[in-house]
């Protein structure tokens, strides 16, 4: 029979990897914890509308990427491929209060059907977080604090923080015309395939097309930042006069689009250099009418993402904590009472593993190295006639004979 395969772009994570992920998380929870956020588990699944109306028809997410199907009983679901949306759906769901600001925190997988390569997976994670019910800079200036935060308790360097304004429904029209007109002037033929479709269906997009030819033909095209109107203006200059005073750096990005539709006003990303082409490592932004769009009543909001496989890329390896104990068994007949003995332990507050079997001292003495314990313990005929229990420190090899109802002091008992 021909082996079974993993799905192309679906990562299995073991150790170190999974360690990794774990620290994330744990850190993220805590980090954004500290903000007031409040950790909510949103389904895998999700009604293919909910994303078409919030990520946008037009979207590469929409219109190429999602993973969508229908159920037994014909009705299309799409695995998520992001949290927002779901993270809204459930908030309106169970009925989005309207007084005071509510903060999220979820995170698990995503998908999206991208060509699969470094950085960009079909499956990947993200850690989101959602702030709703406040439209206040100081709210966009905390999500990007928060962010730089957790970035920063994750030790990572060298990252640039980008940042843009894309306006309001009051002055993004005066601008989408503006970049209408600016394209019809240029050679649209002379467009990246996607861009000629984008010209006329989503021109924002067009300003971040990567694409050479794309660049050039858009050098000059009109910026964001001198269209928007004097309210969007005054908010944009509030969340950059306070990550001005935190003292946090970062480059002014107007070409900065982001790939969803329902942004608003600040837009930001954070990129690295040293993670191959996919640089984004988190993105977010404000999404304001979007709440209301998806049926809730008209409250705003603005949020962020991180690609934690992208984040892996960057941080070290993490250490976990050793084992205290290896228990090697040197007789059948010290099977269970091995077993008992671990089980004992650990309910005491120690960690460690016990033989299953019975094998040569050499073997579980290699065993008890691979592990990295401090402390062996070797349960054979002898020592189960006499009560007894051998301790071998596994650093000077020297060992001695204790009582089995003394082994937690000769690990260093912990009181649990
Ligand atoms: P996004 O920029 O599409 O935003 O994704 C956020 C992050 O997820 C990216 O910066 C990247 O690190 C990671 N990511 C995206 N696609 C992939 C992929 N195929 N493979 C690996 N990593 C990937 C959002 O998803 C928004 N929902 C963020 C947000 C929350 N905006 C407001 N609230």
């Amino acid at each position: 029979m021909s082996k079974i395969q993993k799905i192309k772009g679906f990562s299995d994570l073991f150790t170190p990897e999974s360690t990794v992920h774990t620290h994330m998380e744990n850190l993220a929870r805590e980090t954004f914890g500290a903000y007031g956020c409040r950790e909510i588990r949103v389904p895998i699944l999700e009604k293919t509308e909910l994303f078409a109306r919030s990520i946008g028809e037009e979207t590469d997410v929409v219109q190429k990427e999602m993973y969508t199907f229908a159920d037994r009983k014909g009705r299309s679901l799409t695995m998520r491929p992001e949290a927002t949306a779901g993270v809204l759906r459930a908030f309106i769901e169970a009925g989005a209060p309207s007084d005071g600001v509510t903060k999220l925190f979820a995170c698990g997988p995503m998908f999206r059907y991208e060509r699969p390569q470094k950085g960009r997976l079909r499956q990947f994670h993200q850690l989101d977080v959602e702030i709703l019910g406040t439209n206040a800079p100081q709210a966009d200036a905390e999500a990007v604090l928060m962010l730089w935060t957790f970035l920063s308790r994750l030790g990572l360097k060298g990252l640039e923080l980008e940042l843009n304004s894309l306006g309001c429904p009051k002055c993004r029209p005066v601008f989408h015309q503006r970049l209408r007109d600016f394209l019809a002037s240029v050679e649209t033929s002379a467009l990246c395939e996607d861009c000629s479709r984008r010209a006329v269906s989503n021109p924002l997009r067009v300003l971040d097309c990567k694409v050479p030819a794309c660049r050039t033909l858009t050098k000059d095209a009109p910026r964001i930042v001198d269209a928007l109107c004097p309210e969007c203006a005054e908010h944009f200059g509030q969340v950059r006069r306070i990550l001005d005073s935190a003292g946090l750096s970062y480059r002014l990005n107007d070409r900065l689009v982001r790939g969803l539709d329902y942004y608003q006003r600040t837009t930001f990303e954070v990129v690295s250099g040293e993670i191959g082409a996919q640089t984004a490592v988190a993105g977010g932004g404000r999404y304001d009418g979007l709440i209301r769009q998806l049926g809730g009543p008209d409250l705003p909001g603005i949020g962020f993402a991180c690609g934690m496989e992208r984040l892996a890329l960057l941080c070290g390896e993490i250490r976990v904590s050793d084992p205290d104990f290896y228990m090697a068994v040197l007789d059948d007949q010290a099977l269970n009472t091995a077993l008992l003995l671990a089980q004992r332990l650990r309910e005491r507050g120690f960690s460690g593993e016990v033989s299953f079997d019975v094998r040569s001292v050499k073997s579980q003495m290699r065993q008890a190295n691979k592990l990295g314990v401090k402390t062996c313990l070797l349960l054979g005929q002898d020592e189960m006639d006499k009560g007894l229990i051998v301790v071998k420190d596994m650093a000077t090899g020297a060992q001695k004979s204790v009582a089995q109802d003394d082994i937690e002091q000769a690990l260093g008992f912990r009181g649990r």
